[in-house]
């Protein structure tokens, strides 16, 4: 995607992924989210660039299934790192032992990186049918019915790990289902791997709250299955106390916090 598309592209997706918009204003950015993908696949059909897009032209996709994999990878792709960023920098923020201890040992970055995908497990559920009869635990799963599988449960299940709600940047019991298990497990894991292994020791070193862990806010959004960082009040000078001074910020967590939250961070 052209660099400069990305702040409107991003909106779009945000109106019909937050679970806040109308259902004309959902359509709306729905449609211009559509319309927005088409141009782009016939601009990469007309003129190739160097991307997975451009690529995928060279098969015989249709323009109906391009739109499709452009969607899903450009959605996914994003609100996923990018929630897994801000709540994985907000999540060590407000466990300054944590903190110091990656600081103290950024070759520590790859399994904090895992612990944060299990703890924080940003994408919560999702959903399979059964092909057959199969039995679970005890319970049979009929043939044709529809499950839910929450990821964010067994990501936190104590007989898989101890003490599950701790965050253990030095946790050896991996294997935690953050990308899901299976024949759907996430296509772009080892991408948003690198992108976190990059992202947090360079984030980490000098960035500080600008205002206390209490007066921020985490916001599930149930309709895209996503937990979101609302907004993530940061600066890399230090503490910057709460109110009007705060800035622009304050008023969204003040929303953000009004609404109830499942998501759990500490
Ligand atoms: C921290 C970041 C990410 C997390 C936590 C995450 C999580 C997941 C999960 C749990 C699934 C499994 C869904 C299921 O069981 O049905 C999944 C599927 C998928 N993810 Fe990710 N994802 C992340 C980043 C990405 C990125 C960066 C991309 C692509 C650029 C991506 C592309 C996909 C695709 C295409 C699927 C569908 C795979 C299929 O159904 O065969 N994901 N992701």
């Amino acid at each position: 995607m052209p660099y400069q598309d990305r702040g409107s592209f991003q909106e779009q997706v945000d109106s019909f992924t937050n679970g806040e918009t109308s259902d004309e204003d959902l359509i709306a950015a729905y449609t211009a989210t559509q319309d927005y993908l088409a141009q782009l696949v016939a601009a990469k059909r007309a003129n190739p660039t160097d991307d997975v897009l451009s690529d995928l032209t060279n098969s015989d996709l249709t323009d109906e299934e391009l739109k499709g994999i452009a969607l899903l990878l450009l959605v996914v792709g994003l609100d996923t790192t990018a929630n897994m960023l801000a709540l994985g920098t907000f999540a060590l923020l407000r466990n300054p032992e944590r903190l110091a201890t990656l600081r103290a040992d950024p070759a520590l970055a790859d399994r904090a990186v895992e612990e944060l995908l299990r703890y924080l497990s940003v994408a919560k559920m999702f959903m399979r049918t059964a092909l057959e009869d199969v039995e679970v635990g005890g319970q049979t799963i009929k043939a044709d019915s529809q499950v839910i599988l929450s990821y964010n449960t067994a990501n936190r299940d104590p007989e898989r790990f101890a003490d599950p709600h701790v965050l253990d940047l030095r946790r050896q019991d991996g294997g935690h289902l953050a990308f899901g298990h299976g024949i759907h497990q996430c296509l772009g894991q080892q991408l948003a791997r690198v992108e976190m292994r990059v992202a947090f020791p360079a984030l980490l070193p000098t960035l500080r709250p600008a205002v206390p862990a209490d007066h921020w806010a985490a916001q599930a959004a149930t309709l895209a299955f996503f937990s979101q960082a609302r907004s993530s009040p940061c600066n890399p000078g230090g503490w910057r106390p709460a109110g009007p001074e705060a800035g622009p910020a304050s008023a969204a967590h003040r929303r953000a916090a009004a609404r109830p939250s499942s998501h759990a961070t500490s």
